[in-house]
C-alpha cells in the first residue's frame, strides 16, 4: 500500500474508494473505536464533547419535535442516542459495511430507526424533508467540493433548517498523524490542498481532502447557510484516550476537531 499526498488521477473515483474502504474496515474501526463512541452515545469528536452537554441539535425534551437526518453515520451511534430520546431520525452512510453494522447495533440495543445506504452528495429524499441534518466526523473529509455537499444538504432541509457538523480541524493538516510530542512539528503546508491518499497496486484505496477554515465558511455561505457557532473543543485534563492523531500528549496543544453549526434563512429562495 502506497500512502502520501499526490494529485488524483483522472480515472480515480474517491466515492468508490471510500465506499470500499469503509466497508472493508468497518469491523476493525468499530472494534477499535466502538468502546469510545458507545453504542447509543453522541460525541462530537475524540475530545469526548457530548451532545448531552452542549445540546447543539436540541435540548433532550425538544428532540421528539425534530425530524433529523444523519449523513456519514457510520454505525449510527449518534442517531441511536437521539432516537432513544424520542427524535424522529434517519441515519445514512455511503458504505454498505457501515449500514450493516448500524442495523446490527439497532437490533442489539433495541433502538430502532431507519438506516439507509446513501451518498451524502445525492440523498434519496425529497426537498425540504428534514429540519436538522448533522454529521459527527462523517462525509466532510471525503468530499473534494464542500459547496456541492452543502447544496445537497440545503436541498433536503426545510426553510430555517439547521446543518451541524464536526470534522477534522484544518490545522491538523500541517502535522503528521502522530499523537505524541514527535507529531508537533509542522510537516505540510496548511495551504497545500493536495489530497492524502492510499493506493493499492495503483488503485485508489482511500482518500481524504483538506478544507481550510475559509473553505469551510465560504462553502457554507455559498450554499445559503448562516453560520451560528464555531466550536474548537479542548482536550479535557485527564482524558487518556488515544485515537489516531489525538491523545493526551499532543491534543492539549493542537486542535483536532472543528464543529460548525449553521442554518438556512426562514424563507429560502429555491432555484
Ligand atoms: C469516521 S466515520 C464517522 C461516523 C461516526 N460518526 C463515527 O464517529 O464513527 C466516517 C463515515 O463517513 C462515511 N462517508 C464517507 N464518504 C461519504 C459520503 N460521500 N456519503 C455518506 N457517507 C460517507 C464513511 O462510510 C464512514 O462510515
Amino acid at each position: 500500500m502506497d500512502a502520501g499526498r499526490t494529485p488524483l488521477r483522472t480515472t480515480d473515483s474517491p466515492l468508490e474508494a471510500n465506499r470500499t474502504w469503509w466497508t472493508n474496515h468497518a469491523g476493525e474501526y468499530l472494534a477499535q473505536h466502538g468502546p469510545t463512541l458507545g453504542d447509543s452515545d453522541f460525541i462530537w469528536g475524540p475530545e469526548g464533547l457530548r451532545e448531552a452537554e452542549i445540546e447543539l441539535i436540541a435540548p433532550p425534551q425538544e428532540l421528539p419535535d425534530h425530524h433529523i437526518l444523519e449523513v456519514g453515520a457510520g454505525a449510527a451511534q449518534c442517531s441511536r442516542y437521539l432516537a432513544s430520546l424520542g427524535a424522529d431520525v434517519v441515519a445514512t452512510d455511503l458504505a454498505p459495511g457501515m449500514v450493516t453494522a448500524a442495523r446490527e447495533l439497532n437490533s442489539r440495543t433495541g433502538v430502532e430507526f431507519p438506516v439507509i445506504e446513501a451518498d451524502a452528495l445525492t440523498l434519496p429524499f425529497p426537498d425540504g424533508e428534514f429540519d436538522t441534518v448533522f454529521t459527527s466526523f462523517g462525509v466532510i473529509p471525503f468530499v473534494p467540493d464542500l459547496s456541492e455537499l452543502h447544496r445537497e444538504i440545503a436541498r433536503v432541509l426545510s426553510d430555517g433548517g439547521r446543518w451541524i457538523y464536526s470534522a477534522l480541524h484544518p490545522a491538523r493538516w500541517m502535522f503528521p498523524d502522530d499523537p505524541t510530542a514527535a507529531g508537533m512539528t509542522v510537516r505540510n503546508s496548511y495551504f497545500d490542498a493536495t489530497p492524502y491518499q492510499e493506493r493499492d497496486g495503483g488503485r485508489l484505496a482511500y482518500v481524504e481532502f483538506h478544507h481550510t477554515f475559509s473553505a469551510h465558511i465560504n462553502a457554507l455561505t455559498d450554499a445559503g447557510f448562516i453560520v451560528d457557532e464555531v466550536i474548537e473543543p479542548t482536550w479535557p485534563a485527564g482524558r487518556d484516550v488515544v485515537w489516531g492523531g489525538w491523545g493526551p500528549e499532543r491534543s492539549p496543544y493542537i486542535p483536532g476537531t472543528l464543529i460548525i453549526a449553521s442554518h438556512l434563512p426562514d424563507v429560502v429562495a429555491r432555484g
